[in-house]
C-alpha cells in the first residue's frame, strides 16, 4: 500500500482528497497547521489509514518524506482573506524552498 502525504489535509480540498485517496487504497498522511482543529478530517480520524500531522509545511524535513510515494501540496492561505490583500503571505506560504521536497 503506498503512501500519500497530503499538505493541507485540514482544508477545503484537502480533506476530500484524502478521503477519495483512502477510498482507493491508499495509505495517507495529512499534514496542515489545521486551523480548523481537524473539523472537516472528523470522519477519517477513526481511519488507520490516516495519519494526521500538525506541521507547518515551510518546516517539512526528510523524515516527514520517509516512506512516502507521492506528495499532493495543498496548504495555502487561499481561503483567508488576508491572503487576496496582501497576496506576498501566499507567496511566502508557498515559497520556492518547499518546490525542493515535491516528489
Ligand atoms: N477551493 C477552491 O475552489 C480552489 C480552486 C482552485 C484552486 N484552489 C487551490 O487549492 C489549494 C487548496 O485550497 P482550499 O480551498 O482547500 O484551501 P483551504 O484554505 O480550505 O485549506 C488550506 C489548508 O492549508 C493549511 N495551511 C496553510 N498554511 C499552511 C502551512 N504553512 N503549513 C501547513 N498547513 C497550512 C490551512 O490550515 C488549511 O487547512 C490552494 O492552493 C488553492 O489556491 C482552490
Amino acid at each position: 500500500m503506498e503512501t500519500v502525504l497530503v499538505t493541507g489535509a485540514g482544508g477545503y480540498i484537502g480533506s476530500t482528497l484524502c478521503a477519495v485517496l483512502l477510498e482507493v487504497g491508499y495509505r495517507v498522511i495529512g499534514l496542515d497547521r489545521y486551523y480548523f482543529v481537524l473539523d472537516l478530517l472528523r470522519d477519517l480520524i477513526a481511519n488507520p489509514n490516516f495519519k494526521p500531522v500538525v506541521h507547518d509545511e515551510r518546516e517539512v524535513s526528510e523524515e516527514h518524506l520517509e516512506g512516502v510515494a507521492a506528495v499532493c501540496d495543498l496548504a495555502a492561505l487561499s481561503n483567508d482573506p488576508s491572503s487576496e490583500e496582501r497576496y506576498v503571505l501566499e507567496a511566502v506560504a508557498r515559497s520556492t524552498e518547499q518546490q525542493n521536497w515535491r516528489v
